[in-house]
């Protein structure tokens, strides 16, 4: 026991230098951290500081009272938020957050310069950037116990430009998110178009957040109207709609299709012959998930990681399904934990759906990166749900896996194959989220209190 306790602190004492090492400095002020430091391969966009990449880092340094960085990160953004009044639809929309930003220096002189998507490969735009911001905000607010930061004008108002944007009435009939396709953490064409749960979770967190965050004024109050409003509808629409266990599967199997009106059972219109051939295979007696996404005549059965763990941390999953959902997880380990925690989604499209879903992308073959590749930055996710739901147990089981290999394979991206035995095929090495997940989930089995940084107690 002790060799092995050895052992695990060196590989946080390992895990922290990394962590230190991949800190981005502006101003010789730290700000974020740059999303991978491998010299074996080109840099792309790897060396700027990606949100989405930067939550783990800094829940890290939260957890270890490190809040300076996080403090600088979140002014940094702010002041990168867009505030394109114009309609050029070539350029972000107000209120857009970055999807990532650099250090740059001409005469001598730094600025920061941002990507929100125009150079991003395939021009994608970061819905979720802006909503992990909030979420963030939060998190620095939990830790410092100072609510100072979010009450000032600059900040409210970056809390109001984001609210309008994603609460903004368009074409929708339905109380999620519409979104392109590769609008978060799956960046690329992967049929995740739509109503993806992971946008829709952080949507939800994302309004939940900015309630505990705007001030009860007179200018606020509109907003914190729609919020609540829109809250109630958007958790009864998930909770209700995409939830699927045995039973709900039952009842899809046996819908009748092209029912008008309003009080029809099979609302969205989901033919039964969509139901896909391994779901109900694989759908084990006790367990459910929330389903990938929603749509016309559309539900996408793939199990999101992501998404349906942010749902056990926020709540939007009843405190049933969350239960349930760690069921599942538990009964379908091999899968979806396998040999490293944990798989972005299950299964990968394969043959001509993957040709037509992927846009015959090379870099998501099946069971490869975002198309079924295992990701160890999952890991935070699963045990911070693990300890919501009570299941440390899994906890426990999922670190040890991650901790026998991460160092030794340089701390990678993602992992490849069915059970994610292979390294990554194109995964950068010493990729930070890798190891600042590591540091997350083992401040979380420390501190169980901290999930309060992230989590949100049931309504
Ligand atoms: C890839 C991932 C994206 C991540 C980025 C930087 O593009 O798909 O989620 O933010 O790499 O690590």
């Amino acid at each position: 026991m002790l060799v092995e306790n050895d052992l695990t602190d060196e590989l946080l004492v390992d895990a922290w230098q990394q962590l230190e090492n991949s800190i981005i400095y502006y101003q010789n002020r730290p700000v974020g951290t740059v999303a991978a430091q491998d010299s074996s391969v080109e840099a792309l966009n790897y060396d700027q500081c990606f949100i989405r990449d930067f939550v783990p880092s800094a829940l890290a340094f939260l957890m270890a009272g490190k809040t300076e960085i996080v403090r600088n990160f979140l002014t940094e953004t702010l002041a990168l938020q867009s505030h394109e009044p114009q309609m050029d639809s070539f350029k972000p929309g107000p209120g857009l957050m970055p999807a990532s930003f650099k250090v740059e220096s001409q005469d001598g002189q730094e600025y920061l310069t941002a990507d929100f998507g125009e150079s991003a490969i395939a021009r994608v735009p970061p819905v979720d950037s802006c909503l992990w911001w909030i979420l963030l905000l939060r998190a620095y607010i939990k830790t410092t116990e100072d609510l100072t930061l979010a009450h000032q004008p600059e900040f409210q108002e970056g809390i109001r430009a984001i609210l309008d944007m994603c609460l903004v009435h368009r074409f929708a009939m339905y109380p999620t998110m519409l979104v392109p396709d590769g609008a978060f953490m799956i960046d690329r064409r992967m049929g995740v178009y739509e109503h993806p749960l992971e946008i829709q979770v952080l949507f939800y967190a994302a309004l939940r957040a900015a309630k505990e965050l705007l001030l009860t004024d007179e200018c606020n109050q509109p907003c914190l109207n729609n919020i609540n409003r829109r809250l109630e509808t958007l958790t009864y629409h998930v909770r209700e709609y995409y939830w699927l266990d045995l039973q709900r599967l039952n009842e899809i199997y046996r819908f009748q299709g092209d029912e008008f009106g309003k009080e029809v059972a099979n609302r969205f219109n989901i033919y039964p012959a969509s139901i896909p051939n391994w779901l109900i295979q694989w759908l084990p007696e006790t367990g459910g998930y929330l389903a990938g996404n929603l749509g016309p005549g559309r539900m996408d059965f793939r199990f999101f990681a992501a998404g349906n763990l942010l749902a056990i941390i926020t709540s939007l999953a009843s405190e049933a399904e969350s239960q349930s959902i760690m069921d599942l997880i538990e009964e379908r380990w091999q899968d979806l934990v396998g040999n490293m925690p944990m798989k972005i989604c299950f299964p990968a499209v394969e043959g001509e759906e993957w040709r037509v879903v992927t846009g015959a992308d090379p870099k998501n073959i099946p069971w490869s990166y975002h198309n079924g590749g295992n990701w160890p930055m999952l890991l935070w996710l699963l045990v911070a749900a693990a300890q919501r739901t009570g299941r440390s147990e899994l906890a426990n089981s999922a670190i040890k896996i991650a901790q026998d290999r991460l160092a030794q394979d340089e701390w990678p991206e993602y992992y490849d194959g069915k059970c994610g035995r292979l390294i990554g095929k194109e995964a950068r090495k010493y990729q930070t989220w890798t190891f600042a997940g590591l540091l997350v989930a083992r401040q979380l089995i420390d501190n169980p209190s901290q999930l309060k940084l992230i989590g949100f107690e049931q309504n």
